[in-house]
């Protein structure tokens, strides 16, 4: 199995053999985090990461892994680039990509909510930078998926839980909140936790539906795995007998509409005002006392006292610390066999 010169959009594009290799390789880098034996598979090269969102988890982590691995990553925005758009002239994503991998071993991209116009377009222009460039494309979260945090999700709840999660209940519940975050973590969460055998309930008020393309593949990923997959709507549901509970608020599938519509800040008050109403909706030590003892896990930044209580989330079951430092891993990990020297 070569992963070397592989994109990385989503894990639904790897095989289960290549997802566990990369996680076998991230428990190695944390357990061996300065003396690997792969820790100059990056001499001297660089990661290009370009981002149209702000990051604090994505950015560093990637920086601190290219560093640990001999290398270096480069910081790109879109405004300091003269990139084509819908509404300027300026240079073609082909060119762009092709002259970022004559410099590069790799590129990163991020973009997602209001960097976009529409579900689907962050995809879109990753799927472009992938077609044209040389180098490896890494999703650093984009409209659809987050494979990074996929992976750093998956191993904090096997650092916890053991590495054979396979019949444990994993609830992704929907928190209400202020951030109107895009569906990636959600989704990529989802899709490879089916995928390695889990029974995922996913909880969410009605009109919060995610990509029904997405619950297809986790229909077919938990048939696959012998997991399960369900969609409830009941709080009481969701949480009774969970072993993981993973709280994080996302947008309706209307806020672009209404972005189009009416602008940014009148899309995001429709949907802050819409979540607000559901008072329920945020993962507390009640709730947290109806699982079987469950971790609590989130993949960052965490919106505290609407998605989640200060309590849980400080609690000695709170995992989300362990599950932040994995990032690192995980990326060490996906650099080294997608573009490390061989
Ligand atoms: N989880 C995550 O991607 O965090 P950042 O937005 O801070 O990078």
């Amino acid at each position: 199995m070569n992963l070397h010169g592989r994109d990385l959009l989503t894990t639904q594009d790897w095989s289960v053999e290549e997802i566990e290799k990369t996680l076998d390789l991230s428990f190695d880098f944390k357990k061996n985090r300065y003396n690997h034996p792969l820790r100059n598979c990056l001499d001297r090269r660089t990661f290009m990461m370009f981002f149209y969102n702000p990051s604090v988890r994505t950015r560093q982590s990637f920086e601190a892994a290219a560093t640990e691995l001999g290398g270096h990553a480069q910081f790109l925005e879109p405004k300091s680039m003269r990139l084509k758009t819908s509404k300027s002239a300026g240079e073609t994503v082909q060119d762009a990509a092709e002259v970022m991998s004559r410099y590069s071993c790799g590129i990163g991209l991020r973009v997602l909510e209001t960097a976009i116009e529409e579900y689907g377009q962050g995809h879109e222009l990753l799927e472009e930078y992938a077609e044209y460039a040389s180098v490896p494309i890494i999703s650093m979260a984009h409209d659809k998926f987050h494979p990074c945090q996929g992976f750093a999700d998956v191993m904090g709840m096997r650092l916890h839980g053991g590495k054979d999660l396979k019949g444990k209940k994993l609830l992704q519940v929907w928190g209400r909140g202020a951030l109107v975050r895009s569906w990636c973590s959600i989704q990529e969460s989802i899709l490879v936790n089916t995928r390695l055998g889990m029974d995922v309930t996913l909880a969410h008020p009605e009109g919060y539906d995610l990509d029904p393309e997405v619950i297809k593949w986790c229909e077919e990923n938990a048939d696959a795995s012998g997991g399960e997959f369900e969609i409830v709507h009941d709080l009481e549901e969701g949480y009774d007998g969970a072993d993981f509970v993973y709280s994080r608020n996302w947008m309706t599938a209307d806020f672009y509409d209404n972005m189009n519509k009416h602008g940014v800040d009148a899309a995001k008050k429709i949907e802050i005002e819409r979540a607000m109403k559901y008072d329920d909706w945020i993962s507390t030590k009640d709730w947290m006392a109806k699982t079987n003892n469950a971790f609590f896990t989130h993949c960052g930044p965490v919106d505290r006292n609407s998605e989640v209580t200060d309590e849980v989330v400080d609690s000695e079951k709170s995992i989300v610390y362990d599950v932040a430092e994995n990032r690192l891993h995980v990326q060490k990990a996906i650099m080294a066999l997608t573009m490390g020297i061989k």
